[in-house]
């Protein structure tokens, strides 16, 4: 005679001795391109031997960000003629504008080195 199986059937129960059988299921993996709050793009900088990283942020200054963040950086006019405000930029995920002509001036040969002014170079 056939048996046929049904769901109620392989509960484990007193009276069948049917034990239940366990499955292992393998982890579900995430999507990458679902999980976008880890892939945020920074920007790696020094100054004076201290090493910062700011996050994206369209449009803004490097040194505006910074500040929002909570980072100490050094800065005194804001308009890109004192140079107390440079940076050395070791990683740039954002894209920064080109150096202008204040940060040209400024910072002469040191533009092609990766040196900044973070109050002029703009995320992109
Ligand atoms: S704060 Fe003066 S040049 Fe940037």
């Amino acid at each position: 005679m056939k048996k046929t199986l049904t769901v109620g059937s392989l509960k484990q129960s007193s009276s069948n001795n049917v034990r239940s059988k366990e499955v292992s299921v393998p982890p579900i993996k995430s999507n990458p391109r679902v999980n976008k709050t880890t892939s945020t793009a920074r920007i790696y900088f020094t100054q004076n031997r201290r090493s910062f990283s700011v996050p994206f942020k369209k449009g803004q200054t490097v040194l505006d960000t910074a500040l929002t963040q909570g980072h100490q950086l050094d800065f005194k006019c804001k308009k890109g003629t004192c140079g107390k405000c440079q940076i050395q930029v070791l990683k740039d995920e954002v894209g920064l504008t080109p150096a202008n002509e204040a940060e040209q001036k400024r910072l002469s040969s040191k533009v092609h080195s990766g040196y900044r002014l973070s109050c002029q170079a703009r995320m992109v």
